[in-house]
């Protein structure tokens, strides 16, 4: 990794053998991913505070949501606003709970910590996370960084030889498109898109309360309904053709059963005509989806449908490459990677892959990776970036903190 260099090779590596695992926090706005870089897998916890109507004396904390049987009208209260991080109290709250016993404890003092945070974070925001790592949680070690250059990272380790990678973050608040060229991001090629899941989640709300029931107060069970019936099309004029036919005509028209939380504690998507005839099933509340299976994802590539007038992911994917040096270009076409939750939308990739193909010159390959997991593809980098002989000078520790000041953190850290 094209990191600068900031200490000796030697000193990094003998630091590397004394040192065990490393803690990493991808610290999304809507879900932190965490844990332990010799674990497997991170833990994903829910990144807010939330308060349901069902049990108003307790607020739940991240995961501790799994142990609300009720879940409607739930009430969300997040530490991020707009992507990014304003609500102090409420994040340390999450933090103090994801660094205890009871989710995943960790003692600072021995485990260095790798923090993501947004690109281009505000300097204010970036000071006060410094300090409150290194004084109040008490770290030794710690590495400030993006999400993208983990998955950058990730990405690279994968694919011995490639150079260059053209990132796509597409997560709750924004979709960041960023060029990675011999590991280093080239910031002015950094395009945001502010459209994101959460966006996606309160216009599908919209539309369903305006054409057939109030969910207005339900983001939670929307979510879902939103992430289990959602899917992208190739053919927008021509799902949408579809979506007009009636009866079995219409291939994409679904039921969505929700959730009553007595018997039903997760809604899902039934075909149509395909309910039992028992008491249980007349009982249940049904959604009937349509159109907004696919009209809302496609905000993610024609964000003027609400009125913002922005790129959307294909065209500002080919801005981004155009301007980057040439003789870079047509390797991150053939290198675009997908990270982050709507990068899950069925025929996400697909069609990333068509626009792209068509807008970019004949000559070059168009290759678009989506991983296993996109959501904990950065984690997974940290998790890998920890066994780099180079990581430890990417590090600052108490002491160097102690002695330089904020001066150095923005020195070594290149948000
Ligand atoms: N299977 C899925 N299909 C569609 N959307 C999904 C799916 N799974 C998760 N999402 C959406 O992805 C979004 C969260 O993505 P992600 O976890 O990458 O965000 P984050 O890292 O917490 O936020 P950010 O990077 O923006 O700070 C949510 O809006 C969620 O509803
Ligand atoms: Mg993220």
């Amino acid at each position: 990794m094209c990191y600068e260099y900031f200490g000796s090779y030697a000193e990094g590596l003998y630091k590397m053998a004394t040192n065990k695992a490393v803690f990493i926090l991808d610290n999304g706005a809507y879900t932190a991913k965490v844990g332990f870089s010799h674990s497997d897998h991170p833990r994903v916890i829910p990144n807010c505070i939330m308060k349901a109507k069902s049990e108003r004396r307790r607020p739940f904390v991240g995961d501790q949501l799994e142990d609300c049987r009720d879940v409607s009208g739930l009430f969300y209260i997040l530490p991020f606003q707009k992507g990014y991080l304003v609500n102090w109290d409420v994040q340390k709250n999450v933090w103090d709970y994801i660094f205890s016993k009871e989710c995943c404890p960790v003692n600072f003092t021995e485990a260095p910590l790798i923090v993501t945070e947004p690109y281009f974070n505000f300097p204010s925001v970036q000071e006060a996370m410094t300090e409150i790592f290194f004084e109040e949680y008490e770290c030794t070690s710690l590495l400030r960084i993006n999400a993208g250059d983990l998955s950058c990272y990730n990405y690279m380790k994968k694919n011995a030889g490639t150079l260059c990678c053209l990132l796509v973050d597409s997560g709750y608040s924004f979709t960041h498109i960023a060029p990675y060229i011999k590991g280093k991001k080239l910031k002015q090629g950094i395009i945001r898109i502010d459209v994101g899941g959460k966006m996606l989640t309160n216009h599908l709300k919209e539309i369903i309360s305006y054409r057939q029931l109030h969910v207005m107060d339900e983001t939670h069970v929307m979510n879902q309904v939103k992430e289990d019936a959602c899917f992208v099309s190739q053919n927008f004029l021509h799902d949408m053709e579809i979506a007009r036919k009636r009866d079995a005509e219409n291939t994409i028209a679904r039921d969505y059963v929700l959730p009553d939380f007595t018997t039903l504690r997760r809604g899902y998507v039934r075909s149509i005509g395909t309910a039992d005839k028992s008491s249980e099933s007349e009982q249940q509340q049904i959604l009937r989806l349509n159109n907004e299976r696919f009209t809302v994802p496609e905000i993610l590539f024609q964000p003027s449908d609400l009125g913002i007038s922005q790129m959307g992911i294909p065209e500002a994917i080919c801005h981004s490459i155009s301007v980057c040096p040439a003789e870079a270009q047509s390797h991150l076409f053939a290198n675009i990677l997908l990270t982050g939750g709507c990068t899950l939308f069925p025929g996400f990739r697909e069609r990333v892959e068509a626009e792209v193909r068509s807008r970019a010159p004949d000559h070059v390959d168009v290759r678009v990776t989506l991983p296993a997991n996109p959501v904990t593809y950065a984690w997974q980098g940290g998790a890998s970036l920890q066994q780099d002989p180079e990581f430890f000078n990417m590090t600052v520790s108490r002491e160097e903190y102690e002695e330089e000041g904020h001066n150095l953190c923005f020195e070594k850290f290149d948000i």
